[in-house]
């Protein structure tokens, strides 16, 4: 190897991480993070008590460009990996990029594709990805006459970010009209009927990879009733999906965006996050983010092989063709939400959660909205905790989940506890 290489090579075996984010997607990348041989340092700004115990804490605001690279350029940091949509929406990846920093995530222009609907439909149609057919619409006549042209479920989708508080899907024509008064603009579209897939593409501007999908449940409880959530649980791998499907969803949906975004000159630089409806016409994408899934990134990223600093430096680096194939560590995992009293309302904070030094066997705990409080971890957020349970087979990893929640106290928290179970 000549001297510059050796020099590379050192580079690349001794990488500086800093993470952005607080919630239980961001312990989940700290936690891998820090199994990665090449990784010496994980940072992450602003963390939570769990990602305090693998990496080291920043008190910044996430959502500023100009702190989050400052930070980024003090730490010396080789790789920045931006969790949560709004610093990305923000423009935290571009501040970073022009401090000369590689970034995991996508430049503001980029992640429209999460922070407007109108313009993700858009590109959709632009680089003819299977979608709901639908409509923009600025006023109530607009919106009313989209919901006719439609029909029951209705589904009115907010065009901005609402952190998951933007979609309704109702048999109630008046409540459909109402969700579109409350909003400025909105996406009306077509009900698309069918098991939801969750699907990760690694995106270096130019090409991607897919990760294994995963499956989320987001309504609060048992059997897909209560209101809407970030997500109460997830599993992977899918025993029930259909064979190619990962292929047909790379070829009919993220290289064209990839593609559509590269020729627009906002090349996509991270996660694209692609979920999916498998409709009885094959899938159809029912929304990109542009960011890792939260709670699915805690099942992904654990039967993951492949060192993910390396992976994620590549994204960030251009350089996605020449690495080598993604490799997972076989067998499945399922991760159970215990979110707080209230939620996904008015969650209730500021509790004392016990039973967190409890073992079992294949479990573990991620934080999601925890603070310590001198020797005490308390509740600080909607979604308290994101417990991970492996096993050979999706029923022992569901077991395994399911005793180390049994274990933990939380005054009036709640999960749901059909996690993974249609998959059995
Ligand atoms: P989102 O906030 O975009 O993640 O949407 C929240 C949830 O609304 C999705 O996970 C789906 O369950 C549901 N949803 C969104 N769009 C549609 C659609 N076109 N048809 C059926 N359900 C939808
Ligand atoms: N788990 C759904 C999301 O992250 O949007």
């Amino acid at each position: 190897m000549d001297e510059s290489g050796g020099a590379e090579a050192d580079r690349l075996s001794r990488v500086r991480v800093l993470v952005i984010g607080s919630g239980g997607r961001e312990h989940a990348l700290c936690r891998s993070l820090a199994a990665d041989p090449q990784v010496t340092e994980v940072h992450c700004a602003p963390g939570n008590a769990g990602i305090a115990q693998v990496a080291t804490l920043h008190r910044v605001t996430s959502t500023d460009p100009a702190a989050v690279a400052a930070l980024a350029v003090e730490l010396e940091a080789d790789l920045v990996v931006v969790g949560p949509e709004a610093p990305l929406v923000a423009g935290v990846a571009d501040a970073v990029r022009r401090a000369g920093v590689p970034c995991f995530g996508p430049s503001a222009q980029a992640a429209r594709l999460e922070g407007s609907k109108a313009f993700a439909k858009d590109v959709m149609a632009a680089a003819g990805v299977p979608t709901a057919r639908s409509r923009t619409c600025a006023t109530p006549e607009e919106a009313a006459a989209a919901l006719d042209e439609f029909g029951a479920p209705y589904v009115v989708k907010d065009d901005g970010l609402a952190a998951g508080k933007g979609v309704v899907v109702t048999g109630d024509r008046d409540e459909a009209l109402r969700h579109a008064a409350a909003c400025d603009r909105v996406v009306i579209e077509e009900f698309l009927d069918g098991p939801e897939v969750s699907l990760f593409a690694l995106c270096d501007g130019t090409t991607a990879v897919p990760l294994q999908p995963a499956q989320d449940h987001k309504r609060a409880y048992d059997g897909d009733e209560g209101p809407n959530t970030g997500g109460m649980g997830a599993y992977t791998p899918l025993p029930w999906a259909p064979e190619g499907l990962t292929e047909q969803v790379m070829s009919e949906t993220v290289f064209p965006t990839v593609t559509e975004l590269a020729r627009r000159g906002t090349p996509y630089t991270g996660v694209l996050y692609v979920g999916l409806a498998l409709t009885s016409k094959g899938p159809k994408v029912i929304e990109f983010n542009a960011r890792f899934g939260d709670p699915e990134t805690q099942v992904v990223l654990d039967r993951l092989a492949t060192p993910l600093a390396g992976l994620l430096l590549a994204c960030a680096t251009g350089t996605l063709d020449a690495f080598g194939p993604i490799s997972y560590r076989g067998g499945a995992a399922v991760t159970v939400v215990v979110a707080a009293e209230n939620y996904p309302a008015d969650p209730v904070k500021g509790d004392v959660i016990e039973g967190l030094s409890d073992e079992v066997e294949g479990a573990y705990v991620l934080h999601a909205g925890t603070a310590s409080d001198g020797d005490r971890v308390v509740s600080s957020g909607g979604r308290v905790l994101s417990v991970v349970g492996t096993g050979p087979d999706v029923a022992a990893a569901r077991a395994a989940a399911y005793e180390l929640t049994g274990r933990i106290r939380l005054r009036g928290s709640h999960h749901r506890t059909d996690i993974a179970a249609q998959a059995l």
